[in-house]
């Protein structure tokens, strides 16, 4: 069974927040360290285990935690999404790439293992839309997806020319209701939800038709936890797993709503720098890579994603 010390590199983002906490159920609150940049950390974050702050782009900052707690994994999600990348492109590759690197330098001295999520924002204009496969061409035009590429290579030259044990998987949009995601171009799906229980009505900055892979939030921890205890000797993609669950446009995420919720009304006011991103993107991809070599299997659909983010965003926003 792999050791477990685990430190999490941007704990207090959308997917941080949700993955320290089932990791800290999963190998015990004082195992989990988790770490962030400058937003305040959530309650139960602090309070249920150690916090510290960190600054990915200063390697004293991760190696002293790392030191520190005697750290044998780390689960680095601390990036700029692709909206925000684009508008501030220098940051993006600071963050994104020389963030990274500290990372896995510090990886390669302490002997850690590492898992970096990597996107649909690897595909490209060129890449084949739909079903894309685990294997295809990856010449995306945005900052995001340049760094995310990059990421991907270096994980895997840190694996093999200094054996540190690198994995990550594609992540597609993901869909959550604990924290918001901050600056990608998937975010509508998350706020279409939170607009149709306050507000019966969402202004979407994608056009209808804009499919795209998507996934809710308790299967992308799934995917995180299980891809860090596979047999390393079975993974041949080691960095770069597609995984997916669903595919929609804003129109079927809007049909599904008012099946709960019949006065919704969808508008639309393109952002076009999200819509181009949008457009770069595939459709749908092809996870059966994931599927044979780790046995990846996603629960949630629309359907069932729906019914439950109306339910808990309910809950939470008292409505
Ligand atoms: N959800 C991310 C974004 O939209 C993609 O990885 O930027």
């Amino acid at each position: 069974m792999f050791r477990k010390r685990i430190l999490v590199a941007g704990a207090c983002g959308q997917i941080g927040s949700e993955l320290t906490l089932a990791l800290r159920e999963r190998y015990g609150n004082d195992n989990v360290i988790a770490t962030g940049h400058k937003t305040k950390p959530g309650e139960e974050l602090l309070n249920l285990g150690p916090f510290q702050f960190i600054d990915c782009t200063d390697i004293n900052t991760i190696e002293g935690v790392v030191k520190k707690y005697e750290v044998d994994t780390i689960y680095h999600l601390a990036a700029l999404l692709s909206a925000v990348a684009e508008a501030k492109p220098q940051l993006a590759w600071n963050v994104n790439i020389n963030g990274l690197y500290n990372v896995l330098e510090v990886a390669r001295k302490y002997k850690c293992a590492v898992f970096t999520p990597s996107s649909i924002g690897v595909f490209g204009p060129t890449t084949p839309k739909d079903n894309t496969p685990q294997e295809t061409i990856l010449r995306p035009n945005t900052m995001y997806g340049v760094t995310k590429v990059s990421g991907e290579l270096l994980c895997d030259y840190y694996y093999k020319k200094f054996a540190v044990d690198t994995r990550g998987v594609r992540w597609p949009g993901i869909v959550s209701y604990v924290t918001l995601p901050g600056g990608g171009t998937t975010d509508y799906a998350v706020e279409i939800y939170y607009e149709a229980i306050k507000h019966r009505r969402y202004t979407c900055f994608l056009r209808a038709g804009t499919y795209l892979p998507m996934m809710y939030m308790s299967d992308a921890v799934k995917a995180a936890i299980d891809i860090m205890e596979a047999d390393s000797s079975k993974l041949k993609y080691r960095n770069a797993f597609n995984v997916t669950a669903m595919s929609f446009a804003p129109e079927d995420i809007a049909n599904e709503i008012k099946k709960h919720i019949p006065d919704f009304v969808m508008e639309y006011d393109v952002d076009p720098v999200r819509q181009a991103i949008a457009d770069s993107w595939p459709n749908s991809i092809d996870d059966s890579a994931a599927r044979e070599e780790w046995g990846w299997k996603p629960e949630y659909d629309l359907v069932a994603m729906t019914k439950d983010m109306l339910e808990k965003l309910s809950d939470k926003l008292k409505i």
